[in-house]
């Protein structure tokens, strides 16, 4: 495991988004997992400017997002499909084709996860990236969601729905379930960057990199993969 420390949110997007643009200069038929949340926005921005200055071109770019809500439409402005749309995607020259997020129809669920995981096998996830929720969850794995999970369907802790209430108006709105790629998805990947910043996240990076290997903590899963990269700033480190 490599971790990096960073002085700040700005650093700490920098450095992250540094291992993707070689990773798409080097292979620039790249597979790449992708994060929503409020972490990847500095990341994504300063992809967008590396494609905007010739840098880097999405055109072979394949990508496959971690995880939707159930129960809204892709057109719902905190739906990730909009998110990635509005980050990312209509700034680059990524062709639609190559873009994947899990389906948000709550109804058929069970059969979209286990056709996105059929997708997902066939291919090498070259990046993951992830973020960190502040009880330890990553994608929507939450507490207590078994390792050996591929994409599921799970209904979402209290905890989560708070933490993502600042996104919508009133608790009721918040999605109750999500789609989630699960650890052993997650895991096969070749490298994975986990960036978190600020103090709400330091206990999560605490049980991460310092507690045991747990369910209870999901993103504790990763601490063995060959190939991680955890980038903090100093708040979110602070506990460590
Ligand atoms: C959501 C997402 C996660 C994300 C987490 C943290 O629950 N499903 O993928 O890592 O929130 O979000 P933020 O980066 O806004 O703190």
């Amino acid at each position: 495991m490599k971790l990096v420390i960073c002085k700040d949110y700005d650093e700490a997007s920098l450095k992250a988004s540094e291992i993707v643009i070689n990773q798409i200069k080097n292979k620039p038929n790249s597979v790449i997992g992708l994060a929503t949340g409020s972490t990847p926005v500095g990341l994504y921005k300063k992809l967008i400017e590396g494609f905007k200055n010739g840098e880097i071109s999405f055109k072979q770019v394949t990508t496959f997002n971690l995880d939707e809500y159930l129960g809204i439409s892709h057109n719902h402005p905190e739906s990730y499909h909009a998110f990635m749309r509005d980050n990312l995607f209509k700034d680059v020259d990524i062709q639609e084709k190559n873009i994947h997020i899990p389906s948000s129809d709550l109804k058929n669920a069970e059969k979209n996860a286990l056709n996105y995981t059929k997708a997902l096998q066939k291919v090498q996830v070259d990046i993951q990236l992830l973020g960190i929720g502040t009880n330890g969850h990553i994608g929507f794995n939450e507490p207590g969601s078994s390792f050996d999970n591929e994409t599921f369907a799970i209904a979402l802790t209290e905890q989560t729905r708070h933490d993502n209430l600042r996104f919508f108006n009133t608790i009721e709105e918040v999605p109750t379930h999500a789609v989630t790629m699960g650890i052993k998805t997650i895991y096969r990947s070749k490298k994975i960057i986990l960036m978190a910043t600020g103090l709400t996240k330091a206990d999560a990076i605490y049980g991460m990199l310092k507690g045991p290997i747990t369910p209870d903590l999901p993103a504790s899963a990763l601490r063995n993969h060959p190939d991680l990269v955890v980038i903090i700033d100093e708040l979110a480190a602070s506990k460590l």
